[in-house]
């Protein structure tokens, strides 16, 4: 005779959706200052293969639409780590936010990646296009545990190696900084514009640290 003693969930990945409400103007702002900003520079090469990737942190502009989106993002860390960590005095900790914009255009995507030195990453969805079936810009995550595969016999979502989403327009997703992700083609005929961001807590020094 046994008795089960415990049943743990050892590891998890948080992951969490947030919704920003009436975001219809947000967005029409945003997608005003992202054609502004792509008429002032050609963008940087990153993960993205084809569109446009925006230099520098756009978390640094004071355009009052980039401001509102910079305090949601900030809420909604501080929300995902309270979440995680309910004995953590945010106040002890400084928060920095690295922001950029990617505009994916038809036939482009995104290579796996993970952003590493950054605690949380997050994506906010500016616009994205309509679609009724498919992969198309949709966002996959996949599991850091190795030799995943092996387990998919026992078809268990306890060991499901990938996780796709498709979010929409006015979502904001945060998920831990070293979980690889990539975005599927989009296929269809518009773009797809989305505001990314890095979030990165260090020590709060008070002033008499110097
Ligand atoms: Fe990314």
């Amino acid at each position: 005779m046994i008795e089960r003693t415990k049943y743990e969930k050892l590891f998890s990945t948080p992951f969490f959706r947030f919704q920003v409400q009436d975001h219809e103007s947000l967005n029409a702002a945003l997608l005003k200052e992202c054609a502004r900003l792509r008429g002032e520079s050609d963008g940087v090469l990153k993960s993205n293969r084809g569109g446009w990737h925006s230099e520098g942190n756009l978390f640094d502009s004071d355009v009052p639409c980039i401001s509102q989106l910079r305090e949601y993002a900030e809420g909604a860390t501080f929300e995902a780590t309270q979440t995680v960590s309910s004995k953590l005095d945010v106040a002890t900790l400084k928060l920095k936010l690295f922001a950029w914009m990617n505009a994916n255009p038809p036939g482009g995507f995104n290579a796996p990646h993970t952003h590493p030195g950054a605690h949380w990453s997050g994506v906010y969805y500016v616009s994205q296009p309509t679609v009724e079936t498919g992969t198309s810009g949709m966002i996959e995550f996949l599991d850091p545990r190795t030799d995943l595969p092996n387990w998919r016999i026992l078809k268990s979502p306890a060991f499901r190696a990938k996780k796709k989403i498709r979010p929409a327009a006015g979502e904001i997703v945060i998920f831990p900084s070293y979980l690889m992700h990539w975005v599927y083609p989009n296929e269809t005929d518009e773009e797809r514009v989305s505001i990314a961001f890095n979030a990165t807590f260090r020590k709060q020094h008070s002033n008499t640290d110097g």
